[in-house]
């Protein structure tokens, strides 16, 4: 990344308020979303979502590796996210009890809840095989790309 961070954020919240206001599908949207971050940030191995079914979080659309497919609330970093209704963000997934290991390469996590109507409909998971890849920046970054998502497709 040449830019600062955040500028490197402001310039995908840019490219991500572009695509999303020509298309109203939420599917549509979170993949080319997910593709936008993937190829947007250094040093990913996967990002995409999972959605809320009933007490589950399911695999929607990503960039990367195959992946679990269903995760229970409360369980890996992304039911935690999921279950706190907040950010969590893992500096080294080998220190987090319940990680759920979809790549063994995988050493650092962000996961950003996705809050729509006061509950969570989903989350935002990506992953990174440096340890500490993500700090503030990233996590306040990503945040503001769900917001741009949630806001799109109603809260
Ligand atoms: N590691 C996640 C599972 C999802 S994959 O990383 C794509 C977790 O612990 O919830």
């Amino acid at each position: 990344m040449t830019a600062s961070k955040p500028d490197h954020y402001r310039d995908l919240a840019a490219q991500l308020a572009a695509l999303l206001a020509s298309e109203t599908d939420r599917i549509a949207n979170a993949a080319n979303m997910a593709a936008v971050i993937y190829h947007g940030l250094p040093d990913l191995n996967w990002c995409g979502f999972y959605f809320r079914r009933g007490a589950e979080l399911v695999l929607g659309p990503f960039q990367g590796k195959p992946a679990c497919v269903r995760i229970p609330i409360g369980r890996g970093v992304c039911g935690t996210a999921a279950a706190r209704a907040a950010t969590v963000l893992v500096h080294d997934v080998h220190d987090f009890p319940g990680h759920i290991a979809c790549d063994p390469v995988s050493r650092s996590e962000l996961v950003v809840p996705l809050i729509e109507a006061g509950r969570v409909s989903g989350v935002l998971d990506l992953d990174s095989p440096l340890p500490g890849r993500f700090d503030q920046r990233d996590q306040a970054g990503c945040e503001r790309l769900v917001a741009l998502f949630v806001d799109h497709h109603g809260r």
